[in-house]
């Protein structure tokens, strides 16, 4: 009888642990616990609870067992560290308080439910086919992960947004959403089509000046606010990619974001006006300068309430840009950063590559203090584990964690988030492995992606894969992978330099002449700012040639490498009945590995057409891994 009993009870350990689908991710059973009950709980420990209102209302301390808060909401935060000291192992004091005001997360959901660059299932928002229990408690975890790491808003629709979305019908469910996780402190936003009143046919135009288009929009935010009465603000890109905005009438984007402030200023809410444009007055131009070329002038024109939100790089989300230089450029405008939390250029959700060490790279060139907030473009789809690859769960973790403190490191964030997550880090050989693979993964993908500044050269349309000879007559230039590495017979690389486009001149000294000059331009940027030449001795005395062979191949090494460690690591996951999250991520990095070869292979036999240099023999070549900057 006790065999049985001890055989059954082995059976339900396995099957509860194996049943790990990473759904809790790194709250463990605090993800059950409502904001009251999560108070509770530490108070049924002892823990002693207040508000404190000379703290700041998002600030908190805890002192023993002495809580204080500015707010409920900052009390709730204070619970969740408290969660967070737990599950890292170790109790002690703090006195916390965010850096920015705005921490939010914006949703490229579709109303259909797709999600735009999204690789976690479908919306957990709209169009879910769940029924409203299950709908309405998928939003209360995520409003509760989101809290757990002080993230405080969410754009809950796609930038190419559907003017649908501001209609009754999806009014009421924004509704829904927004009591669902005001609890939580998240508030909601919703990204605008600039053209909604005309769309909807309330108006013959959707111009920012025309009295009656100004009305519309006043009375829109009226009716917004009477059913959430703490409605963030609009989110809008105008006049990019095809979207609607007030160049459509001869308007500028000050015209075009002031009307939609002046309608939510009654309520407190903002505009965050996007500078992700190009192709539109500005068309011919280096894509990399159209931002600062069509905003400049603006500066200072936008009212209080609008922030402009500028993608961190002034491409698009690549695995490395330099920093975007209208963080430079705008000095009388408020202004924040656009993460992309979802991995679209750095393997989906096929990859490992942790995101931290790249926003850090951004506050090392863009002060924080200059910043009103931070956004992610969240990777959360209704995925059990939310986001795909186990590992894309620590890119939402760091970049709340990030959003609430950027000077934390990158490192301290990936230990934080492995010992919330895996109950293996408690072996140390996991927990130091696995901290130093995610520390290098953003390294590694960089060198067997796009090493040595080269940027966009990735398979048309869906961003997965390279294609370096990317050419189509009817896309638009700066679509093709050609036009950003002009690969010739005399070298390789984008001259943005003052002898070429100068789009140096854009960014602060001391970084106009570093970048502009070659010999002093960062390797990591080079073939972003110049055209060099293959035969270019670079810093170790080799040939540009040889060192960009290198790079690939030491990105492909380094894939290598984290795949025998993983596969070192199955007995502690078999030990701990976890064996179906070792080998989801073994055969992801599996994956992952055959596409760094694909990258390396196709990237070099296409260059090499052009350099006529030698090709490295299998295994040759590897360069030392470099420091990274933080
Ligand atoms: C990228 C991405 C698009 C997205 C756009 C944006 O180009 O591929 O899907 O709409 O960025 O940020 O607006």
């Amino acid at each position: 009888m006790k065999r049985i009993l001890f055989l059954l009870v082995t059976a339900l350990v396995v099957v509860t642990s194996s049943a790990d689908n990473g759904h809790s991710a790194w709250m463990g059973d605090f993800l059950d616990m409502t904001a009251s009950q999560v108070q509770g709980y530490w108070r049924a420990n002892g823990y002693d609870f207040a508000v404190d209102s000379s703290l700041p209302s998002e600030g908190y301390t805890v002192k023993g067992t002495s809580v204080r808060g500015g707010s409920d909401i900052a009390l709730l935060y204070a619970s969740y560290e408290l969660m967070r000291q737990k599950r890292c192992g170790k109790m002690h004091d703090v006195a916390a308080s965010p850096k920015f005001k705005y921490r939010i997360l914006n949703h490229w959901d579709n109303l259909d439910g797709s999600i735009e660059r999204g690789y976690a299932g479908k919306s957990i928002f709209w169009h879910t086919g769940l029924k409203r229990q299950l709908w309405r408690t998928r939003i209360e975890e995520y409003a509760r992960l989101n809290a757990s790491v002080g993230i405080n808003g969410a754009v809950l629709d796609n930038v190419n947004a559907s003017p649908k979305v501001i209609t009754t019908e999806y009014l009421d469910t924004v509704k829904a959403i927004a009591d669902i996780m005001r609890p939580y402190g998240v508030r909601v936003y919703l990204a605008i089509n600039f053209a909604s009143p005309m769309a909807l046919g309330a108006t013959s135009t959707a111009d920012p000046l025309d009295s009656g288009v100004k009305a519309w929009w006043k009375a829109k935010a009226k009716e917004i606010y009477a059913l959430i009465p703490d409605f963030g603000g609009f989110l809008v890109k105008a006049n990019s990619e095809g979207q609607p905005g007030p160049f459509d009438y001869g308007r500028t984007h000050a015209d075009g974001a002031n009307m939609l402030a002046d309608a939510l200023h009654p309520y407190g809410g903002i505009v965050m006006w996007r500078s992700f444009v190009y192709g539109s007055r500005h068309k011919g131009e280096d894509r990399v300068m159209q931002a600062v070329s069509e905003f400049k002038d603006l500066d200072g024109k936008f009212r209080d309430n609008v922030i402009l939100q500028s993608k961190n790089g002034p491409l698009d989300f690549q695995p490395r840009e330099p920093y975007a230089p209208i963080f430079d450029n705008m000095k009388k405008t408020a202004q924040w950063v656009e993460f992309q939390v979802t991995q679209e250029y750095t393997g989906q959700s096929k990859h490992l590559v942790y995101l931290a060490p790249m926003w850090k790279e951004f506050f090392s060139f863009v002060s924080a203090d200059s910043l009103r907030g931070v956004a992610g473009v969240s990777n959360v789809g209704n995925d059990a584990n939310w986001c795909g690859h186990p590992f894309s769960q620590a890119n939402w973790y760091a970049f709340g964690r990030l959003a609430w403190d950027p000077s934390l490191t990158s490192k301290a964030i990936a230990q934080e988030w492995l010992k919330m997550t895996f109950e293996e880090s408690s072996n140390r050989y996991f927990y130091d492995s696995m901290t130093s693979v995610m520390e290098r993964s953003r390294e590694m993908c960089v060198d067997y992606m796009m090493p040595l500044g080269l940027h966009h050269i990735f398979k048309f349309d869906h961003h997965y894969g390279p294609e370096p000879d990317g050419f189509k007559a009817e896309y638009p230039i700066e679509w093709c992978p050609v036009y950003y590495h002009k690969a010739d017979s005399l070298g390789v690389g984008f001259d943005r330099s003052s002898k070429g486009t100068g789009a140096v001149g854009q960014y602060r000294e001391p970084y106009r002449s570093l970048y502009d000059n070659l010999s002093t331009c960062p390797e990591q940027y080079l073939l972003w700012f110049h055209h060099v030449a293959w035969n270019y001795r670079m810093k170790n005395g080799k040939t540009l040639w040889d060192n960009l062979c290198a790079r690939y191949t030491r990105g492909v090494k380094a894939v290598e490498t984290t795949l025998m460690t993983w596969k070192l690591m199955r007995s502690i996951f078999v030990d701990d009945c976890d064996e179906d999250r070792w080998n989801e991520v073994d055969s992801l990095l599996t994956i992952q590995l055959g596409n760094a070869q694909e990258w390396k292979d196709v990237c070099l036999d296409y260059f090499h057409q052009f350099s006529r240099m030698p090709l490295p023999a299998e295994g040759e070549g590897t360069v030392a891994p470099v420091a990274t900057r933080e």
